[in-house]
């Protein structure tokens, strides 16, 4: 019947208020607290919700009104004081909240508590949730806490926006930029640039909030030194305040040799004041992290591409990446922030199977003795920010060797929500069933005596249990932008929205969390969530099947990473696909066990024993390992010609079968979302049949047999 959240307004955010230009309508909102948002969507979701509008009230009076929600922290609010016991709500941690029906002579009502405002926050969205998803709502006793501490999104501005922006191309290919933040650079006219605050990054924002996620790093990984110079520190303060009341707190990408450009002269430095021990590098970042923290108090730190992909690094001037990055960490630990510094290298000049670069530059670093005896040289507020698998966000790839190995370093898993080897805004590939298998696999790490970890999978080494790290972090780079769904595709939300409920929770399953999102997004119909439900759960598989099947990897063309190009030959050998499917006239698949590149020693012996041997990997890995024989027998009693002519196939008419899914919810679905998604279906169809033909008729050339697709 109410809302009650006492003293909401007591944190208003009073910073930068009075210098903004803000949109029409925004200024309210900007100044809001953790605790008037959590009130907002309350009373917003309820009115929606239950369709009547629902008041809002800032104390309890002399009781607690029946039906009311209740919502703070011990600290804001007396009814949580004296209902919530101050040890129950401390075991749920800084971003836990519980969730209570009590009832009090004839009034019932619920609370939602928190340590921190956020937490509360949280426990709203958690609440609206039960309810738009059906679920009782009544004798509630309800504790959560997220099993990962920060839980990030990496937004890649400027470059290859897959999804999101409103073109209706494969991205930002087609000249228009679709970003979702406005900065002076972007070339939208100056009125709507930051700081002016545009409805959509509070959408945004409170979209974020609602999956819990705590941070965004806001720029293109490829960084440009303009993020660093005042006039965009100004205008990324703006953005701060703006999802600071939502719990999300900004990070910034930057060039590792961002001091060395004239842009910041005098304050510059030469290349021999470039070495990361040198005291100069230490003061320049040291003074560049504390100018942004004067700005946004809470900036988390850095996210750093270094000596990957033409990007500058520690190794340009005879350094190692634990040294670049513990010189940036010693700058800025002083002021509590961190740095992520990603370990997706692969120039071929280490090793001439790219995905074995990572692990052995970083692997050493984490294994090197340390004087007060300890091991591992990069420092505490270093994490080491990991792609999934060894190569690059292909639809499967096995996990990263890295997972386990790097025991005395904290480390974060890097997702890809947008989908650029996944196809990106034009296809429906739900990716939560990705994640969780990456997740969930054994890595089967051992200790240090060579006993098997008792808490060994690919989520207990990023939650921190299995190596008992206190600090842990998860990343997804963001499918966001300026189109009105925010994602392009409808069903990109819910790339989002699981990626957000995978960082809280990496048990949970993946069918669990289509279910809630169709339930959110489309209805509660029966017929509806299960029909949704079961076309969005092979969606993945299905792609994988047309595009790139039992383990072959990256066949995609390099304009854009979006169509088939088997055939293509590039100057870069590990850029090219022929290099990736090594096709001959004895088979397909690139042998990556001890007969060849012996990727597979990498792996903990158990993993490292399954991979290497073709009778025992998987066979969904089956040519990311070996090179198979074209006549080889498959499980399925077909050979490995057949059965992967069979797996294209089987994919394309999966996507059929959505498309005619679809069509039968027509009358379920709203007219406008329904037209959208309808359009994009018959696109991916289209493109699909375009992956099978081009791949099919290729590896003929090679296999010289018939292509007999089977139903
Ligand atoms: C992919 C992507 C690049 C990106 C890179 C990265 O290769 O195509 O645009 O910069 O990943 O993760 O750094």
């Amino acid at each position: 019947s109410t809302v009650l959240v006492e003293n909401a307004d007591r944190n208003r955010c009073h910073r930068h208020t009075q210098d903004l230009r803000m949109a029409p309508g925004s200024a309210e909102r900007l100044m809001d607290s953790t605790l008037q948002a959590a009130r907002e969507e309350l009373v917003r979701g309820l009115s929606g919700l239950l369709d009547r509008r629902i008041p809002a009230q800032d104390g309890p009076g002399h009781a607690v009104p029946d039906g009311a929600v209740v919502l703070g922290t011990r600290e804001s609010s007396q009814v949580v004081r004296r209902l919530v016991p101050a040890g129950e709500l401390a075991r749920v941690g800084e971003d836990g909240f519980l969730i209570r029906s009590v009832s009090q002579g004839r009034r019932a009502f619920t609370v939602i508590a928190g340590n921190t405002d956020v937490g509360a926050l949280y426990g709203a969205f958690a609440f609206l949730r039960r309810l738009q998803t059906h679920r009782p709502i009544t004798g509630l006793s309800l504790a959560e806490s997220p099993r990962i501490a920060n839980r990030h999104l990496n937004y890649w501005d400027t470059e290859r926006l897959y999804a999101g922006n409103n073109a209706s191309g494969t991205g930002g290919l087609n000249g228009e930029n679709g970003a979702l933040f406005n900065f002076a650079a972007t070339g939208e006219s100056a009125a709507r640039n930051l700081p002016v605050i545009l409805d959509r990054y509070l959408v945004a924002a409170r979209a974020l909030a609602s999956v819990g996620i705590t941070g965004i790093t806001i720029n293109n990984v490829n960084a440009d030194n303009a993020y660093l110079t005042p006039e965009y520190i100004e205008q990324e303060a703006a953005l701060a305040d703006a999802l600071r009341p939502y719990g999300i707190r900004l990070a910034l990408s930057i060039r590792y040799a961002a001091p060395t450009d004239q842009r910041f002269a005098p304050d510059t430095l030469t290349d021999e004041q470039m070495a990361p021990v040198d005291p100069a590098f230490q003061e320049w970042w040291s003074r560049k992290a504390r100018q942004i923290q004067e700005a946004i108090p809470d900036f988390v730190g850095f996210t750093v591409k270094a000596n990957s992909e033409g990007q500058p690094g520690p190794q340009d001037f005879g350094y190692d990446h634990g040294d670049g990055a513990n010189g940036m960490a010693t700058a800025v630990a002083p002021l509590g922030l961190r740095i992520y510094w990603r370990t997706f290298v692969y120039n071929a000049d280490v090793d001439r199977d790219r995905l074995k670069r990572a692990y052995l530059e970083f692997g050493p670093i984490d294994d090197e003795p340390q004087p007060d005896g300890t091991r591992g040289r990069f420092l505490d507020n270093v994490f080491l920010q990991t792609k999934n698998g060894p190569l690059d966000y292909q639809a499967r790839e096995p996990i990263h060797p890295m997972f386990g190995r790097m025991e005395n370093t904290n480390q974060a898993l890097e997702l890809q929500i947008t989908q650029e080897y996944t196809g990106q805004n034009r296809m429906l590939c739900f990716l939560a069933p990705m994640w969780e298998e990456v997740l969930k696999t054994d890595t089967y790490a051992t200790d240090g005596d060579g006993r098997l970890l008792e808490r060994r999978l690919v989520g207990h080494i990023v939650d921190g249990t299995a190596q008992h790290h206190a600090d842990t972090a998860i990343v997804g780079v963001a499918n966001l932008g300026n189109a009105d769904n925010l994602t392009g595709h409808h069903f990109s939300q819910a790339n989002l929205y699981a990626f957000g409920r995978q960082a809280w929770d990496w048990t949970l399953d993946s069918a669990d969390i289509a279910e809630d999102w169709v339930r959110m997004t489309w209805g509660n119909g029966r017929g509806l969530v299960s029909a949704l439900v079961a076309m969005m759960m092979g969606s993945w598989e299905a792609l994988v099947s047309y595009q790139t099947p039992l383990g072959v990897a990256h066949q995609f063309r390099s304009s854009d990473h979006y169509g088939p190009a088997p055939s293509e030959v590039l100057a870069r050998e590990d850029w090219s696909p022929v290099y990736y499917n090594q096709a001959d006239a004895t088979g397909l698949g690139f042998d990556r066990s001890p007969t060849g590149s012996d990727l597979t020693a990498q792996y903990f012996p158990t993993l490292a024993a399954r991979y290497g041997d073709i009778d025992s990997v998987p066979e969904e890995l089956l040519m990311w390992f070996h090179h198979v024989p074209w006549d080889r027998p498959m499980p399925s009693g077909r050979i490995f010609w057949d059965e992967l002519v069979h797996r294209y196939y089987a994919g394309v008419r999966y996507v059929g079968e959505m498309r005619r899914t679809w069509d039968s919810l027509e009358s379920q679905v709203d007219a406008r979302r329904f037209a959208e998604v309808k359009a994009k279906l018959a696109l991916h169809e289209a493109d699909a049949a375009d992956w099978r033909d081009t791949c099919v008729s290729y590896w003929q050339q090679f296999s010289g047999r018939e292509i007999r697709a089977t139903d």
